[in-house]
């Protein structure tokens, strides 16, 4: 958390924080001793303070008594109060005391004579209904004694500071005078003028004059006189006190100087706030010149850093940051724009470097893209050339093919066609030829019922009834299956159509007709299935221009394969009778032959190669693949008409044949 806020800070910031950081504590430090010290010595001050307060308050009751003392033996060396005394004269005495007293504010005179009697005793207002309790000292001062002491008021913890003075003539005691003044508030307070201590003045630990208010007459034990100034409280006030002793003749009083700590605590806080104050004051100061200090620092910094992420952010490697310095930030300015022109020389470089193999990349990529071409070029050349060669060769091999059947079957019906023409066109006259004989026997045997035995042993023999009835038959069954030789000689001619090459008028139906028959082998009964029926649904049709034989070429391939494919389905099981269907129907410009079948029918994904030439689904040596594909080209390219399949799997195939009328 700390290590984030420090790094998240600028550098003036940074600055201003350290400064302040370090000022702070050198400067709470030297605070906190000086602020200690002081206190201290003000304390020490304090207590030094009080103790020659003390001091000095005892001098001056010492000179006051001395001042008292002075001012007895002046009044008593008077010629007139001797005399008066001489004379006990009271009206004189009080002519010239009770001036003095008012002049030298003091609270009793007495005068007496050398037997003790009282020739004057003139007091302050508040004394004069008091018993003073003055035997002694007025003895003394008969008898002629003179000191300082200290007299009780009785009932009262009043107390009279006095002094006794013997009143001589110039031979003999005359009396004495007693001076005194009330150890009192305004006693005190004559002592204490024009300072900030308190005198308290006791007497058996009890307060009998006091500068503070309310505290007379309670009880309080004063700090003894011979230990320095101590720590003390008066009625839950602290205080500083140092007490001293006022000594007479008969008894001393204690008197103790109080500074209140209080005060001291109040000039205590009073110089914390002040150390405060300079606290803040120097901390203000600090900050506000650590932020100079900082900003002097940090602003060619700054400079330099803008630079620096301009530079980087717009990649413009032309600025250059200011040098207005030579110190290490002028250094670090210089050294900057030295790495900005490096990068830009690098850069550049790059450039140059990028745009020379974008050039290669082109050119490799143009030659690779035109070799590319020439390769394909080539490809589809050779590939041209391969369909061509294999078009070629399953033509030739067709043509071959179809070339030697037709040959075979032409040579075959020309072989046939002599003999049979002899057999067909003799049949009819050995028919006839017959027909006399046996009209010729039935003749003899009407004219010559009873022949030579011989001859009607050979007539038994030979069951010449049977002949008779037999023969006639016989030719006619010759007869039709001359007729029916001729019939195939002719089909095979048809179909062989050797003499038929070129493009001329035939009758199409005729081509189907001479295929069937030479496919009838085929079509007959097998010992594994059934004859397959052919249903021939022929229109009436226009003899077209075409060529017949390779039309014949087709229906040859069409029927053969249905042939195989009814076998094939035969043995599945998948038909209950073989049947192809061979329809015909004009349309238009067209003739439309349909050779359907029922047999296994086509896979979907076999059905657009079934024109390719070496397509075969057949086992090796059954199927050469070309019918279909040697068909197509046929139809397609030597008629311009249309060859398409129609088939469902397991169902059957259908084939149209579609050829132009011309
Ligand atoms: N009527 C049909 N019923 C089912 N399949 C057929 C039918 N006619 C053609 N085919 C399929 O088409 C394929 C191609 O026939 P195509 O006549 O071109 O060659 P082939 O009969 O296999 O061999 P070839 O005819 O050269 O002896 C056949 O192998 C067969 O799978
Ligand atoms: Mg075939």
């Amino acid at each position: 958390m700390r290590r984030k806020f420090r790094l998240r800070l600028n550098l003036s910031q940074k600055i201003v924080f350290s400064s302040l950081a370090i000022f702070l504590s050198i400067f709470i430090l030297c605070l906190s001793i000086i602020g200690h010290w002081f206190t201290n010595s003000l304390e020490q001050n304090i207590r030094q303070e009080v103790a020659s307060f003390a001091e000095r308050v005892y001098q001056d009751f010492q000179h006051e008594q001395e001042d008292l003392e002075t001012q007895v033996n002046l009044i008593a060396g008077r010629e007139t109060i001797i005399l008066a005394i001489e004379q006990k004269d009271k009206q004189k005495l009080l002519q010239d005391l009770l001036p003095i007293r008012t002049i030298l504010n003091l609270d009793w005179i007495k005068v007496v004579d050398a037997n003790g009697n009282t020739l004057l005793d003139t007091r302050t207002y508040s004394l004069v209904t008091s018993k003073l309790l003055d035997k002694s000292i007025t003895n003394i001062a008969s008898s002629g004694g003179g000191f300082i002491d200290f007299i009780d008021v009785e009932d009262s913890l009043q107390v009279l500071q006095v002094v006794i003075h013997p009143i001589k003539s110039s031979i003999k005691i005359v009396g004495g005078i007693i001076m005194g003044n009330l150890v009192d508030e305004s006693f005190l307070e004559q002592i204490a003028v024009g300072s900030s201590k308190d005198i308290v003045t006791t007497k058996k630990d009890t307060i009998i004059a006091s500068t503070l208010p309310n505290i007379k007459e309670i009880k309080w034990q004063p700090p003894s006189p011979n230990s320095s100034t101590i720590k003390t409280s008066i009625q839950q006030q602290a205080y500083f006190a140092k007490s001293i002793v006022f000594k007479g003749a008969s008894q001393s009083l204690i008197t103790t100087i109080l500074y209140p700590i209080l005060q001291l605590e109040k000039t205590q806080s009073s110089l914390w706030l002040r150390l405060y104050l300079l606290f803040l004051l120097g901390g203000t100061i600090v900050t506000f010149i650590g932020y100079l200090i900082g900003n002097k620092i940090t602003r060619p910094l700054q400079a330099v850093t803008q630079i620096a992420k301009k530079v980087t952010k717009d990649a413009n490697f032309d600025l250059q940051a200011p040098v207005t310095t030579e110190d290490e930030v002028g250094v670090l300015a210089i050294s900057l724009n030295q790495l900005i022109q490096q990068v830009k020389q690098l850069l550049t470089e790059q450039y140059q470097a990028k745009a020379k193999l974008e050039a290669y990349n082109q050119n490799l990529e143009q030659k690779i893209k035109e070799r590319t071409k020439e390769v394909e070029q080539k490809n589809l050349d050779l590939k041209n050339t391969l369909n061509e060669l294999k078009q070629t060769q399953s033509q030739l091999i067709q043509t071959e093919k179809m070339s030697s059947l037709g040959q075979l079957v032409a040579g075959v019906a020309h072989e046939i066609n002599n003999p049979v023409t002899f057999i067909y066109g003799n049949v009819e006259y050995a028919e006839n030829y017959v027909k006399d004989i046996l009209q010729l026997i039935q003749l003899y045997q009407k004219y010559y019922p009873n022949p030579d035995s011989n001859i009607q042993n050979v007539m038994k023999e030979v069951e010449i009834e049977y002949i008779i009835q037999d023969l006639p038959k016989i030719l006619t069954s010759m007869k039709v299956g001359a007729e029916r030789i001729h019939q195939i000689v002719l089909s095979l001619r048809i179909f062989s159509r050797l003499d038929e090459a070129e493009f001329k008028t035939a009758n199409v139906h005729d081509g189907i007709d001479s295929t069937l028959l030479i496919l009838k082998h085929r079509l007959k009964a097998q010992t594994h299935r059934p004859e397959i029926q052919v249903i021939k649904d022929y229109c009436e049709m226009p003899h077209i221009k075409c060529f017949a034989g390779q039309l014949n070429q087709v229906f040859m391939n069409i029927l053969a394969n249905s042939i195989d494919a009814l076998d094939e389905a035969w043995e599945k099981k998948l038909c209950q009778q073989p049947i192809i269907r061979i329809s015909s129907e004009c349309e238009n410009e067209n003739i439309c032959i349909h050779i359907a079948d029922n047999g296994t029918g086509i896979p979907q994904k076999v059905q657009s190669r079934l024109f390719d030439p070496f397509f075969t689904t057949k086992p090796i040596g059954k199927g050469t693949g070309l019918g279909l594909s040697i068909s197509y080209q046929i139809v397609t390219e030597k008629h311009r008409g249309s060859l398409q399949c129609i088939s469902l799997p397991d169902r059957g195939t259908e084939f149209v044949i579609t050829i132009p009328i011309r």
